[in-house]
Parts: C-alpha cells; structure tokens; sequence
C-alpha cells in the first residue's frame, strides 16, 4: 500500500481496540518469566558453548603479537577466534569500527578474541590467558582540544543559511552568545547485548538481543561474507535497547565465529563494564548558540553550531536538527562538526540528535527570556512557527506546540513561579520551576506484515517488528483486532524473526506508527480476500463482533475460513507527505526541583510532560514510554557522563556503580497529558512517534528549574552540586 495523500476515514478511526488502554499482551510472559531473552533460549541448544571476548587494552595502534596458546590449554577451551583464523570478514554498513579488531585497533576493548569453552566460567578464566603485545599510537580523545581545527562540515551534512544572520545579529536589541556541553552517554539497557548463533551445514541461526532485524541480518551477511539466505534472525523480546542495540554488535558477529570454529552453538553476553567501550554510546557535544531579538522579544537571529566527534566512519550528533524548525526569525544559521576522535564509535542514543540539541537550546530559550523580560512559556509561544522556517511554503503536518505550552502551564500551576530566581524557600530547600518545549521529528520508513485469519477464528501477525519493552505486541495487535472486527484475544502476534517480512523496526520513534501501518496494510488486503469470498463490497464491507456485515447481510469470518486459512501480506510504503510536510512531535516540559542550599544537592519534586504526538494507540504504554523518556531526562541532567580519559582514550566509568542513572528514589511524581492530535499526514494510522519525544527537552526543563531555584546558570552537563556550590547564597 503506498501513503501518498492524507487518510480518510478508515476503520481504525473507530478506535474500540486502538486507542484504549490495554495491558501489555506479552506481560504475563515477561513477569513470569517465560519470555525468553536472547541468552536464555536453552531448550533450542542444550550443548551449546561459551564464549567469552577479550578486549583491546589500548585505544589506537596495533597487535604485534598474540599468543592464545596458554588460553588453549586451559581447562575446557575448545577454540581461540582471532582476526588471523576467523577468514576474511567484511565490516557492516552501519559499523564505523571492525566487531573483530586485529592487527589494527580502532578503539579501546574493540574485541581482538573469542575464548569458546564448555563453561562460562572456563571460557571467562581462559580469556585472562591471552597474551596480547601492542604497540600503541598517538590517538584524539579530547573533543574541546579538537574543536579548533574542525572548520567545515561533513560532506553531507552542509551547514543551513536562511537571510542574512550576520546582519540581524549586529543589530539585534537584545543577544545571547554561549556555549553549552553535552558529555558522552552510555545507553545501560537492563538487558546486556548477548547472542546465540547455531550452524546447520552453511545456514546460520542467531538469536539475539536486536532493534532492526534487517539491519542486523544484511550487516551479518555483509560481515560473514555469506548470503543473506544463509542467515535467519530471531529477537522477539529485548530488554531495552535506546539505539544501543540498533546495529550488529560484537556479540552477535562473535558466536556466529565461535560457533562455526567448534560446530556447536556458542553463546555470548557482553559483561557489562564492556558495554561502554565496546559497544556506541551518545557522543559528547560542544554547542555555540547565539540568539537575537527585537525589544519585546521576537526572534531576528538564530544561529547553532554544534562539534562531536567520532571515528573515521563515524557520522556527526545532529544536535541542531531542533533549531532549524521549532522557533520563527527570519535570519538563522545552523552547522555541524565533526572531529576526528580515536575512541569508541558514536551513533544513535534515544532521539539523537534532539536529545543534547535541546538540552543545550532549551537552556539557551530560558536564557534569552530572561534577557528580553518574557515569561519562558510566553517567549516560545511569541517566537512560535506554523512554517518550516527555511521553506514557508511548508507547513507543518500539525504543530500543537502553543497547546502543549499553554495546558502544561496551566496544569502545572506555572502563574506561582516567581520570575526571580532564589526567592522560594522552604526551609534549606530552594525551590524552583522550569519548562522547555520538547520536539522530536516524525519519521517514517516502509513496514511489512503478514497476516492469516484460520478456522480456529486466530488471527495470527507475522512482522520482524521488535518490542525493546515498548509495546509493540500490543500496539499491534490492537491494530489488527480493529482492522478485523476480532477481540484482542483472538490475535497472535509474531515478532522479531527475519523469516517474516521486513518492517521499519524500532528506532528513531518510528516503530510504533509505521509497523502498525504495515499491519493496516495487510489487513486491508485480508479483508479483501475475506469480502470477496463471502460476496461482499470491500469497500462498504464492517467487519466488526467476528462478522462482516453489508447490503443487509452479517456472515460470520468464521465462513471464510472454513475450508482452510485466508492469509496476506502487504506493506506500507511513504510518498513524499514527509516532504510536502514537516512532520515533528511536540511537548511542553514542566519540572519542580528543590536545591539543597547548603550542600547544592538537587531533587526533581514533581514532573509534568504534555505530547502532542498524533493519535495515541494505547495511552497506557505510551505513558509508560514518556514517563521512562522523563526519568532518562532526569538522569542526562543531573548524573549521566561517561568519563573520558583523555591520555589513555576510553570511558573510565563503564558499570552502573560508577555510570550513575535515576533510581526509584530519585524519582517524584510525573505526570503525562496527552492532547487529541490526530494527524491523517503521518499514516493510515494517524499516530506519531513519542518514546523518544519524552525525553527531548526534559533535561533543560531541569537545568531552567535549578536556575530559577538558585539563580545559578549551569551550561555544562550533567549538573551536579559541584556546580553549584560556589554560588549558592549563604545559609542563615
Ligand atoms: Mo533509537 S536511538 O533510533 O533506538
């Protein structure tokens, strides 16, 4: 089915499935443990080997020499995989740096070993053995000591110019000119990435812990140097991803090895302090903002460069992405730098690109407002755009930025803020509130399914779809409990398997939107095929209470598969609406801290987001996502950063011991609105992407509360007490 014009009324609009608040249908699996993740399929491979990596110990240089003869020895050691014996390996189009290092070395514990043993623990002891010489070269780990002699943009990624900045900027009435960091991210999913591969003559099996079945099949192939064909891919539950298990990883390109050097199944988990520098993370961002306004406010000059760095393959943070659409003036500038950078690859984390673009611009807003005497709520709203700014003749699909604004204050009681900072105190607490506008893009890519109606009365959904704990199997199974007129209980969804048709995957918060529009698509055919045998109009055909109904008539779908099951397959394809439109989603972020006046200590007190994000199609798991995306916000404000060594290049806290994320306690009450917004751009589906546009902006919401609590400015992340304590008023 190709989406080229904006949906009509379709069945889905009757929203007696889609769009209620169902539990999870995979929960009773997941809470009972019987949902296996990818390190627990262990009826499938009763004999199956471990694997265990050894990582590089240096950043940058080479191997000189590996002696794995001590590991080989070890108790239980069936095989040691190293570059020189693994055969020829491609490199995946998404990876910037080899899964198997050796001789050369891109980054620090790049794996260089596979140690494949009986046990787990043998392995593990064996990996110790292995005696590896390198010789190390100079490499760059220090983005701000980079920043100077990166002056030009990466080829595909040209700096955006609309009027004339330099002009507006001159002689704009009031201006802001700083600078504003972003440390770099490790994404911590519960779930480490872990793999099982199993060999059947050339034809590969591997389960595995993965967001894009086809990427990870297609990267695989491409690696191995095999067929596509050869290779089947199965990751129906994930225990979180965040884009860190967007790509093939180590795990999966290393039991694929090890199982084929010891012809058994070999599993392999990534031990968690492996995670940060082995694996990508989000990468650190250095971002110059300048902002002119007029008097009263409005907006002449825009402008937002941003440096981050990465390995040679490696693709910039597009953090100013937010910048070129959520604010009007007519005179902007946007840029993009990447540096050169020797440590471990970059790449996608939870709204990359917006998520550090607004932690810094958001900042930036609340500033600028102070500047111009404007409440921070009404700023944006005087600074509003229904346009792209750089193109006026396209509009927004739907922009409901000034509602999300306007309820949030309202809402939250935002009229009690005192504009100055530091004059709400209870008792040592200073307390303050702060907001930011949150967007996210929209986007949209094909999505496949499958779909067979048998004579039981099961509909059964076959797509390579993944839930990473999102809720795709329910979402899904709405859609097609509506699209056939079937209760929720009557579908079986099936997903995260190569051998079903290809889907957009979970990413960039287009997973929910368009791999439910793939169900739609299928479900229009089947309905086809079920209207036309029974004699009825596809067109005018209901299906709805297990029967199709029309012309007067009701026949029971139950008829249909009578003498046997109706299957069909579609998928749904995108015309150029996403051009035609901009299509983003929208929130306003509301938080309430309280500042410790004597220690700086920082509490988030209470949380409001309200998303605009298309049609809802299940307000209980797409809370659940913005409420997870907030509590992510509150960890990038105040205690996420992957430390850089900067002499030995790699990431010096790499556990959960010492790479900090919110705990329960840590967290207060959160609140969720989301307002009708029914967009029939997006989709058949009329939704829109929200898991990641509630985290952009959370975490500026949180620096602009600590401002206003203490009148302490803090443009470095993650703001922590330290940052504050030399300002803090004195305590009486
Ligand atoms: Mo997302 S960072 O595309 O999983």
């Amino acid at each position: 089915m190709k989406f080229e014009k904006p949906a009509g009324t379709n069945p889905v609009d009757r929203m007696h499935v889609v769009g209620q608040p169902h539990d999870r249908i995979d929960g009773p699996k997941k809470t009972t443990g019987t949902a296996p993740y990818a390190y627990e399929w262990h009826d499938i491979a009763p004999d199956v080997a471990y694997g265990y990596i050894v990582d590089a110990a240096i950043a940058k240089g080479r191997i000189i020499s590996m002696n794995t003869q001590p590991a080989l020895n070890a108790p239980g050691v069936f095989a040691v995989v190293t570059a020189e014996n693994a055969g020829p390996l491609g490199k995946g189009e998404r990876n910037a740096a080899s899964l198997l290092g050796g001789p050369d070395i891109e980054h620090y514990q790049q794996a260089v070993a596979l140690v494949v043993a009986e046990t787990f623990e043998q392995a593990r002891a064996a990996a110790s053995l292995v005696q590896v010489e390198y010789q190390r070269e100079p490499g760059a780990y220090d983005l701000a000591k980079e920043k100077p002699s990166v002056t030009t943009p990466p080829e595909d990624q040209p700096d955006q110019d609309v009027g004339d900045f330099a002009t507006a900027w001159a002689t704009a009435a009031v201006k802001l000119d700083a600078i504003y960091t972003t440390p770099d991210q490790s994404h911590m999913a519960m779930e480490p990435h872990a793999s099982m591969a199993v060999w059947e003559g050339d034809k590969l099996t591997l389960w595995t812990s993965n967001q894009m079945i086809n990427w990870a099949h297609t990267d695989l192939a491409e690696t191995l140097n095999i067929p596509q064909e050869n290779i089947r891919v199965i990751s129906p539950y994930i225990g979180g991803g965040f884009g860190g298990k967007l790509f093939l990883r180590s795990d999966a390109l290393l039991a694929a090895l090890g199982a084929r050097a010891v012809k058994r199944p070999v599993k392999v988990m990534l031990p968690r302090p492996l995670i940060p520098n082995n694996t990508t993370h989000r990468p650190a961002t250095i971002q110059h903002i300048r902002i002119g306004t007029d008097r009263d406010g409005k907006i002449s000059a825009i402008a937002h460069d941003s440096w981050s760095g990465n390995l040679p393959d490696g693709t910039p943070e597009t953090a100013v992405n937010q910048t070129r659409f959520l604010y009007a003036g007519a005179h902007r500038h946007t840029g993009l730098r990447l540096a050169r950078l020797d440590l471990p690859e970059g790449n996608a984390m939870r709204a990359p690109g917006e998520t550090p673009g607004l932690m810094a611009l958001e900042i930036a807003i609340d500033e600028m407002a102070t500047k111009a005497g404007v409440d921070p709520v009404e700023f944006r709203i005087l600074n509003d755009t229904q346009v792209d700014p750089a193109n006026p003749d396209r509009p927004f699909s739907r922009r409901q930025l000034i509602a999300c604004l306007r309820t949030g204050a309202e809402r939250f009681g935002w009229q009690q803020r005192h504009a100055t900072p530091g004059e709400v105190r209870e008792g040592n607490w200073l307390i303050g509130m702060g907001m930011a506008a949150g967007f996210r893009d929209n986007l949209v890519a094909p999505s496949g399914a499958r779909v067979a109606l048998d004579a039981s009365g099961t509909l059964t959904v076959e797509t390579d779809m993944t839930d990473i704990g999102t809720g795709s199997y329910t979402i899904i199974a709405q859609t097609a409990a509506e699209m056939l007129g079937l209760p929720l209980e009557s579908v079986d969804v099936r997903l995260g398997d190569s051998a079903f048709p290809i889907s957009a995957g979970s990413g960039g918060q287009w997973g929910a939107n368009t791999s439910t529009a793939g169900v739609y698509a299928a479900c229009v055919k089947l309905r086809e095929s079920i209207a036309k045998k029974l004699g009825f109009n596809p067109e005018t055909a209901v299906f709805e209470a297990g029967e199709i109904c029309g012309d007067g008539r009701r026949v029971s779908l139950r008829e249909a598969t009578a003498d046997g099951a109706l299957s069909a397959e579609d998928k749904i394809e995108f015309g150029d609406l996403a051009e035609k439109y901009q299509q983003s989603t929208f929130a306003g972020h509301f938080v309430e801290v309280g500042v410790d006046a004597a220690t700086g200590e920082i509490r988030v007190r209470r949380m409001l987001a309200v998303c605009a994000a298309g049609r809802i199609l299940n307000p209980k798991t797409a809370r659940s996502q913005v409420i997870g995306a907030m509590t992510m916000g509150i960890g990038a404000a105040l205690m996420e950063e992957l430390a850089v060594d900067t002499r030995q290049g790699y990431f010096v806290n790499h556990d959960l011991a010492a790479y900090e994320v919110p705990v329960h306690a840590d967290i207060p009450e959160q609140e969720v609105i989301f307002l009708d917004d029914t967009d029939p751009i997006s989709s058949p589906m009329k939704a829109k992407g929200v898991g990641e546009l509630g985290l952009c902006g959370v975490s500026a919401a949180i620096d602009n509360a600590v401002y206003n609590a203490t009148g302490v400015r803090v443009r470095d992340y993650p703001v922590r007490l330290d940052s504050l304590l030399s300002e803090l008023p004195d305590v009486v």
